[in-house]
């Protein structure tokens, strides 16, 4: 099969490298903006080239954010041309006309790189699909904040610090704020969700709270309750109805989850017959996207592609996912009151400029609507549900 490769960063480039030990994978073209500095005869700038070239079959699309990956991506598929795709952002945003274009063409459109890195996700939840009513997906699924949490909660490591390290093992976005507020792990939920839900669940109603305010005395706090804290994607849905959100957890140090230590991942979905099921590896890096792109290819090449379908009209219920949260503030203010006072079942001094409040159980949307009204009085306010068993 020939291939032209968009993009040759972390992503391109571990593609490259595993396609060359497996010769019914041919890369032909490679786009890049500056295609001397790649010292490779493949390389050319031209999108145009590659669209019009009838020999090629299929496009890997690694050059993330939203354009031009999506004006690239539908032009591929409207030229008949199949498109496998790491790239969450896009995704999530437009899986919708993507899924229309490739079924109009014929062309296959695949995304088994965008969620969990290298684990086998994605084709994984359309077989737990295609038998059972899928009624939960949750997991960790950003390689990046578990990489921070991981190494604050080891040993004190500093948030900074660790995100820096991340940045050059090439876990981490373009820009990283992507991970630490949880809007790359929004747009996994909202393709998982998708994909398990079979009705599209649009990433824009997934209300998100991320790792970027957790300190060494909340971390300190955890510890002292044999408590762990993971930044969780969680969708669920009851007969036609749906409900997800992006947001810290605390966990027991004992569960599965918790013990996810550096850039991997764990995906997990709940089916009426197979009951839980978990997958575990690398969420993030080079070779482990790579190689999850070349699962695609490889499904193309040999006819075994699954295409993406969603057919469910879904309606979006956002208090279905509900829980025990606890949220940390710097003070008891008119504005903490107005916010938490209905959801509070305790008020907790925890020293100086430390006030935890701890809810009853409530809808995550009503959760997030008090959170989004107090945030910007307390800025450094932190959030986080306790996963239950
Ligand atoms: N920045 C992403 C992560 C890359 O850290 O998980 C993999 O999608």
């Amino acid at each position: 099969m020939k291939i032209a490769l968009l993009g040759f960063g972390t992503v391109g480039s571990g593609v490259e490298k595993i396609t060359r030990g497996i010769p019914a994978l041919d890369i032909v073209k490679i786009l890049h903006r500056k295609p001397a500095k790649l010292n490779d005869s493949r390389a050319t700038s031209s999108f145009d080239d590659i669209v019009a070239d009838g020999e090629i079959d299929c496009v890997v699309e690694a050059i993330g954010g939203i354009h031009p990956a999506r004006e690239y991506i539908l032009a591929a598929l409207e030229a008949g041309k199949h498109v496998v795709t790491a790239n969450k952002a896009v995704t999530a945003a437009h899986m919708g006309e993507f899924v229309q274009a490739a079924a109009a063409s014929g062309a296959c459109f695949l995304v088994e790189a965008t969620s969990g890195g290298g684990i086998p996700w994605i084709k994984n939840l359309q077989r737990a699909a295609r038998i059972d009513e899928i009624t939960g997906v949750h997991g960790i699924v950003n390689g990046t904040s578990n990489f921070i949490l991981y190494n604050m909660f080891k040993d004190g490591a500093d948030f900074a610090a660790v995100l820096a390290e991340a940045q050059a093992l090439g876990y981490a976005e373009a820009d990283p704020s992507a991970d630490i507020d949880g809007d790359d792990a929004r747009n996994k939920c909202a393709i998982s969700a998708t994909v398990a839900f079979k009705g599209l669940v649009p990433v824009s109603l997934i209300p998100q709270f991320g790792i970027r305010t957790i300190t060494k005395a909340d971390i300190d706090w955890c510890i002292q309750q044999g408590l762990v804290c993971k930044l969780f994607a969680t969708a669920r849905c009851e007969g036609e109805t749906w409900c997800a959100t992006v947001e810290p957890v605390l966990l027991p140090a004992g569960e599965l989850e918790a013990a996810v230590p550096r850039n991997y991942n764990v995906t997990c979905l709940t089916g009426a017959t197979i009951g839980d099921l978990k997958f575990y590896g690398q969420g993030a890096g080079s070779l482990p996207t790579g190689n999850a792109i070349v699962q695609d290819l490889l499904d193309i090449a040999s006819g075994e592609a699954w295409p993406l379908t969603f057919d469910r009209a879904l309606t979006h219920e956002p208090n279905l996912l509900k829980g025990r949260y606890l949220i940390r503030l710097s003070a008891r203010t008119a504005a903490a009151e107005a916010a938490f006072g209905p959801l509070a079942e305790r008020w907790e001094e925890d020293g100086p400029g430390r006030l935890l409040v701890h809810t009853g159980t409530v809808g995550s949307g009503e959760l997030h609507r008090a959170v989004s009204t107090c945030r910007q009085d307390d800025p450094g306010l932190w959030i986080a549900r306790w996963i239950e068993r």
